[in-house]
């Protein structure tokens, strides 16, 4: 990862003091004065202020396919979190994209560069590598796919990339695992251990075929040599801090208050939610099932505010509940507001570029590897 900020960039206390109409309108005109050479891309789980800016929308899949499918623009100025930027770099500079620009890239911007992910964190390299080494102690890892969660560090997509592995994202999980178990008899999944035990749970595989790896343990990820042995999938001790914050007890509240209420909920959710609810997805899956549903329907939804109370405000004919008494919002996600992608877009057109996203050469090249396998799975 690299930031730019050129000492004549613009600098970003001033845009705090601007109010909301007079940003719309900056960001309007940078729009227009950028034109085609620029492409906004928003995650489900923006702001409505954000999102309405957007040039297109979509979950972590869609995105990865919108930038790997980008041809016009030269700029994409992601309104998401950090690995969702170093994809874009990664699938947007690929090398035949690239030999078609005539070597020109695309730079990619991500308005603040604090917008990261707690979950990707929950893994670094050195303790996946480390891990890998001492599986490789107690079983032969020529018959381990690793598959990482897109919600992770391009390191991790690499390491996928080099030992034969794939990246993952919600909506595609299990085509993923079942690609993985065509290679090979095991899989070592992370950072998220609810997505990977879910999608598993799914496909017939049992918890006691699933250890836990905590790569804060020093021996095996507290694990025995023969609950490693005995493994189909092992998951890493990483979690969504939003999505952990559903529990099974709002669901029987919900269904006890109101009878006839669908639990719609995000995979991240941990297993005692996921197996109660009537419809898991990843997030364009819980907008389309809102979107297809009939007139009435009542849903208690699980996944994170902004999408739940925009969702709610797009189907006001429906009647749609946020389905923890919590406020479970992404921090992270909301780090990027209408002051940080003015800012950005104004330092563009000043040719200043600020937050630039730019993975390595060789860690991209190794991510590639492991995003174009998942691009071909169906
Ligand atoms: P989606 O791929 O479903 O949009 O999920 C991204 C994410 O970060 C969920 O927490
Ligand atoms: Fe990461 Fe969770 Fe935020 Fe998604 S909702 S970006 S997994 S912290």
């Amino acid at each position: 990862m690299s930031v730019v900020t050129l000492e004549s960039s613009l600098p970003f206390a001033p845009y705090r003091e601007l109010g909301n109409e007079n940003l719309c309108d900056r960001i309007s005109q940078a729009k227009k004065k950028l034109g085609a050479s620029l492409l906004i891309l928003g995650h489900h789980y923006q702001q409505d202020e954000v999102i309405e800016h957007a040039d297109l929308t979509g979950d972590s899949y869609q995105l990865s396919r919108l930038a790997a499918d980008s041809s016009d623009c030269r700029y994409i100025v992601f309104c998401g979190v950090h690995f969702m930027a170093e994809t874009a770099d990664i699938l947007a500079n690929r090398p035949e994209k690239l030999d078609s620009r005539g070597g020109e890239r695309v730079t990619v911007v991500l308005p603040d560069m604090a917008a990261g992910c707690s979950m990707a964190d929950m893994a670094a390299i050195r303790q996946v590598e480390s891990a890998w080494e001492q599986l490789g102690e107690v079983i032969d890892t020529s018959d381990l796919t690793p598959v990482t969660y897109i919600n992770s560090a391009a390191s991790l997509k690499a390491f996928c990339g080099k030992h034969g592995g794939i990246v993952c994202t919600s909506s595609n999980a299990k085509a993923v695992l079942e690609w993985s178990f065509r290679q090979r008899k095991r899989v070592f999944f992370f950072p998220d251990q609810h997505l990977g035990r879910n999608t598993a749970l799914k496909m017939g595989i049992t918890n006691d075929q699933m250890p836990v790896w905590n790569p804060h343990e020093d021996e095996l990820g507290g694990n025995t040599t023969e609950l490693i042995q005995a493994s189909r999938v092992i998951l890493w001790k990483g979690h969504c801090s939003v999505h952990q914050m559903f529990q099974a007890t709002h669901v029987h509240q919900f269904r006890e208050k109101i009878p006839g209420i669908k639990i719609l909920v995000h995979p991240e959710c941990p297993q005692e939610v996921n197996d109660i609810a009537d419809i898991s997805g990843s997030t364009s899956k819980i907008i389309e099932t809102v979107k297809s549903a009939p007139e009435g329907t009542k849903w208690a939804i699980g996944t994170e505010l902004h999408l739940v109370n925009r969702l709610k405000k797009q189907h006001p004919e429906q009647e749609i509940h946020f389905l923890s008494p919590l406020v479970c919002m992404c921090a992270t996600m909301y780090r990027i507001d209408l002051s940080h992608l003015c800012w950005s877009l104004e330092n563009i057109i000043n040719g200043t570029i600020v937050n630039r996203i730019v993975v390595k050469e060789d860690v991209a090249r190794w991510s590639l590897v492991a995003l174009e396998r998942m691009l071909t799975v169906r």
